[in-house]
């Protein structure tokens, strides 16, 4: 039963939420769920219920909901200093320990680590450090940028450009100019479906060739992508993508972004997706995973190659002119150094890797042969389902028909939270890195009956 209070009133009066409809939420058209409390996989609300959150807040709580260790030390550093800038030199033992525990786990070649607030702001200090590269490196003209269709970089001016959905650009005057957009490597999507994984990746590398060549390679500064795509889709890479985007890269001189802020720490079965596809990249962005979620923090991984130049920078220019009030924060620094030794003595990588594996394996099981199931795809602890009209021809359902989102509806009611994600009818799952084998197959049982009671006439 929902309560219709006064919280409900002052939130649909006062509250501007995110990524909603702003015009329903205040007509009442559309519930609100206030959350009050989470342990494990499970969340709360104030109207009792409980929920298995199988997207783990957004992608984000990778160690699951109420673990102490990590309230305890925010709370411990709260007490002794709850903040000091990082500027000219200024640190923090919380923040200047996170730094080194982020760097003994990253791939190789990687230098330092700017820390930021968000995965959003994280690429937006990438963006200004390559610009900032190419004017030392003295090619002014080097500084367009290219993303992927379907590709999620956050939701600012330059972020939300790179970001590959209509959705994020639409009547905000999105994309930039120097923002340009390639193929996105959905295989499930390909238009020439006689292409085998490893063709469709050499497609993926021509187009992308293509564009460098017609936009000039001399105003191509980087190359931005995650490892698995994340909100366009929830899909790993076809065989062979990074390998041949990569040699295009070097071909021209073009630097890569890898996006790692939700596969950043585990969620793929690795420590970093970098190093499990074999990328090799000039930076890397993290965040959600960092602390999992329980205090803001985002960071910029800069490699050895970039680092040097920025340094040769300051030598010439003076000090760098890029810094955040709360970068490095210490609250959250010190959210991030508990979160980071959590993930280690839970062994959490491991269990992504093999209960993520489990829960695709116990879906294909369930739901492959539903007439309503093109694609059942993931990697580590993602994974997705995706809906179809028609098994071979790979045919959508009419927007109108609201497919995704009636299946995630019919699983809240199951209680299991899933997200339908914001492009095409895909159901997507992220759970915590500590989801077990029975919790996954509350998951799979919840998908399963929701399909099946899902009636699209
Ligand atoms: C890959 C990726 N990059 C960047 C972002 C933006 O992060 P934030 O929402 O913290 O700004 C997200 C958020 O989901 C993401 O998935």
């Amino acid at each position: 039963m929902l309560k219709n209070d006064h919280l409900d009133q002052w939130d649909r009066e006062n509250f501007f939420h995110p990524s909603t409809h702003l015009a329903e939420f205040a007509r009442g058209d559309m519930p609100n769920r206030i959350v009050t409390g989470g342990s494990g996989v499970y969340i709360e609300d104030r109207d009792g219920q409980r929920f298995l959150d199988a997207f783990a807040g957004l992608y984000c709580v990778n160690v699951g909901y109420g673990r102490s260790e990590i309230s305890e030390a925010i709370a411990a550093q709260a007490k002794e200093l709850a903040y000091y800038h990082s500027y000219v030199g200024h640190g923090t033992e919380a923040s200047i320990t996170l730094a080194k525990m982020i760097l003994d786990r990253a791939p190789k070649n990687m230098s330092k680590v700017y820390f930021g607030l968000s995965g959003s702001d994280a690429n937006e200090t990438n963006i200004k450090m390559i610009w900032y590269y190419n004017n030392i490196l003295g090619r002014p003209e080097k500084k367009k940028i290219i993303s992927r269709w379907r590709g999620y970089h956050g939701s600012g001016l330059m972020t939300g450009s790179l970001t590959g959905l209509a959705l994020f650009h639409e009547k905000f005057d999105l994309p930039l100019a120097q923002v340009i957009h390639t193929e996105a490597p959905y295989y499930y999507h390909r238009k020439d479906a006689s292409l085998s994984e490893a063709d469709f990746s050499a497609y993926c590398a021509t187009e992308l060739e293509k564009t460098i060549l017609a936009q000039g390679p001399e105003t191509i500064a980087a190359f931005i992508g995650e490892p698995v795509l994340g909100t366009g889709g929830l899909v790993p890479p076809p065989v062979g993508y990074w390998a041949a985007i990569q040699a295009v890269l070097h071909k021209y001189d073009i630097l890569l972004i890898a996006d790692e802020v939700v596969t950043g720490f585990g969620r793929l079965g690795s420590m970093f997706g970098s190093g499990h596809y074999g990328i090799e990249p000039d930076f890397i962005t993290i965040a959600k995973g960092l602390t999992s979620a329980y205090a803001p923090l985002s960071g910029s991984i800069v490699s050895d190659k970039v680092w040097k130049v920025l340094e040769d920078g300051t030598d010439e220019f003076g000090p760098i002119g890029h810094g955040w009030t709360y970068s490095a924060h210490p609250v959250c620094t010190a959210a991030g150094v508990a979160n980071l030794k959590l993930i280690d003595e839970l062994d959490l990588v491991a269990n992504a890797g093999a209960v993520g594996a489990y829960l695709k394996a116990a879906m294909q099981e369930a739901l492959g042969a539903h007439p309503y199931v093109g694609d059942i795809r993931g990697e580590g602890m993602l994974c997705a389902v995706e809906l179809t009209t028609d098994k071979q021809t790979r045919a959508p359902f009419d927007p109108a028909v609201k497919a995704g989102p009636s299946v995630v509806a019919g699983m809240l009611a199951r209680n299991v939270i899933a997200r339908a994600m914001p492009q095409g009818d895909i159901i997507g799952l992220a759970p915590p890195m500590c989801l077990t084998r029975a919790e996954a197959d509350l998951v799979v049982a919840a998908t399963k009956e929701a399909l099946d009671d899902f009636n699209p006439v």
